[in-house]
């Protein structure tokens, strides 16, 4: 997928499935409980999801409205979701599964596009730094410290770039690369910092564009200013993916210009699958979040973490069902939307689509807030040739209310509800702009 087809797409689904799963907790707990190889080998010993569990979150992948899909292939952990002739450490391995493969033919047989998350991060690989490592679950273990000299980060390199190769040849046409993640270490650790050319980064852009013209992926190989700045570098990535947040008015570099964001959002607390059904955002919520990033011109990858039998927690279920109902409905507001040239209304937000196959351009109100009286639009007076109920086609009154005199330069619509709306999360009204607007 191009840069435009993903900025069309709006929508898609994170997967964080691992061995991770089978302790409950988190993705992190390798590093959190400072384990080691053998500590962790519980987890991989126990991780045998069910079959046709790919089958499965395709099928509410699809219902969900996503158009594109980001598992990871490998995590933190090391732990490898797919076949590789570079290391043992695999599922094939363990329960004769290629995981990746599996969601590959799933996905693709909906129709949702392929992203494959991967970790530049290795806790299980030898030649990855441990002692003195920002993060490395082994960092503090004096008994990894003369270890630290026979280590060769080239040789972990070479494994990283292997598998990439693996990942981008053996799985057909693969949509985006999703790397995780890039970091300073400590000054007096005598590390590199884990970020940018230390991971051969311009080597591997090459890489992946010889394999895959037609990838895209993120920021996180860790350029010098990343793709903020003037110059970025060419590692600096396709679009950028700020996590857990909404940039508050999108994103653009430099020179002005705008550049192309996905945030990232975790349902509940934790990325991996938490036993906790705790914590979990509202569905009002969730659909919030996607409006308010495509009307910052960004992308919303929501994220899901499957349980240790390779199930949706019940909680994700519900919500990526209630999304889908309301993108059943109102998805012409956002998919192949951006922001709209308008200031943000108070009432809710505006996404818009530009005039194109004849079609001229429209503005999506998505109203979150009823408040009172004749719904207002800042300046658009004149601008605006016909409202409709985006959820059921019906068109509404444009009249001019006969209270709003005083305001000349903006539109006013009269909402045929009192004090209620159809559609309490987001009630979306398409205007057709008049033509030139
Ligand atoms: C962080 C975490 C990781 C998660 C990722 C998703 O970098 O380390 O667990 O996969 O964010 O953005």
């Amino acid at each position: 997928m191009n840069i435009n087809e993903f900025q069309q797409a709006r929508f898609g689904l994170f997967v964080h499935f691992g061995a991770y799963a089978v302790n409950g907790k988190s993705e992190w707990l390798k590093a959190y409980q400072k384990l080691t190889n053998e500590q962790y080998q519980t987890y991989i010993d126990h991780f045998q999801p069910k079959e046709n569990c790919m089958e499965e979150w395709a099928a509410f992948a699809k219902a969900a409205g996503v158009k594109y899909a980001v598992l990871t292939t490998k995590h933190h952990d090391g732990f490898c979701l797919f076949d590789s002739q570079l290391t043992h450490y695999t599922t094939k391995q363990t329960i004769d599964r290629d995981l990746v493969r599996e969601f590959v033919e799933a996905f693709r047989e909906q129709g949702i596009k392929i992203g494959f998350y991967y970790s530049l991060i290795d806790w299980h690989h030898d030649d990855f730094p441990h002692y003195g490592d920002l993060q490395h679950p082994r960092n503090t273990a004096v008994e990894e410290k003369a270890k630290e000299t026979k280590r060769d980060l080239d040789r972990y390199l070479d494994y990283m770039h292997g598998q990439i190769h693996e990942l981008l040849s053996n799985y057909g046409e693969i949509d985006m690369m999703w790397y995780d993640f890039s970091y300073n270490n400590p000054k007096d650790s005598g590390l590199p910092n884990m970020k940018g050319e230390t991971w051969r980064a311009t080597e591997l852009v090459k890489l992946m564009h010889e394999l895959q013209p037609n990838l895209i992926y993120n920021n996180r190989l860790g350029s010098n200013g990343g793709m903020l700045v003037a110059e970025p570098e060419i590692y600096a990535g396709d679009f950028t993916s700020p996590e857990q947040l909404i940039p508050p008015t999108g994103m653009m570099n430099e020179k002005g210009e705008l550049v192309p964001w996905e945030a990232c959002l975790t349902m509940n607390e934790s990325w991996g699958y938490t036993n906790t059904p705790f914590g979990y955002k509202r569905l009002r919520t969730l659909i919030h979040a996607l409006v308010d990033s495509v009307s910052k011109n960004g992308n919303l990858l929501l994220n899901v973490g499957p349980d240790a039998k390779g199930k949706f927690p019940q909680k994700a279920q519900e919500r990526l069902n209630g999304i889908g109902e309301w993108l059943e409905k109102n998805g012409e507001s956002i998919y192949g939307c951006g922001a709209a040239p308008f200031p943000k209304p108070e009432w809710g937000r505006y996404t818009f689509k530009e005039a194109q196959n004849g079609q001229p351009a429209k503005l999506y109100a998505h109203i979150y807030e009823r408040g009172v009286g004749p719904l207002p639009l800042v300046g658009l007076e004149g601008k605006l040739r016909s409202a409709k109920l985006v959820a059921d086609g019906t068109l509404l009154n444009m009249e001019r209310p006969w209270n709003v005199s005083k305001f000349p330069n903006d539109a006013f619509l009269n909402l045929p509800w009192y004090d209620t709306l159809p559609d309490e999360i987001d009630t979306v009204i398409e205007f057709e702009l008049v033509e030139g607007e």
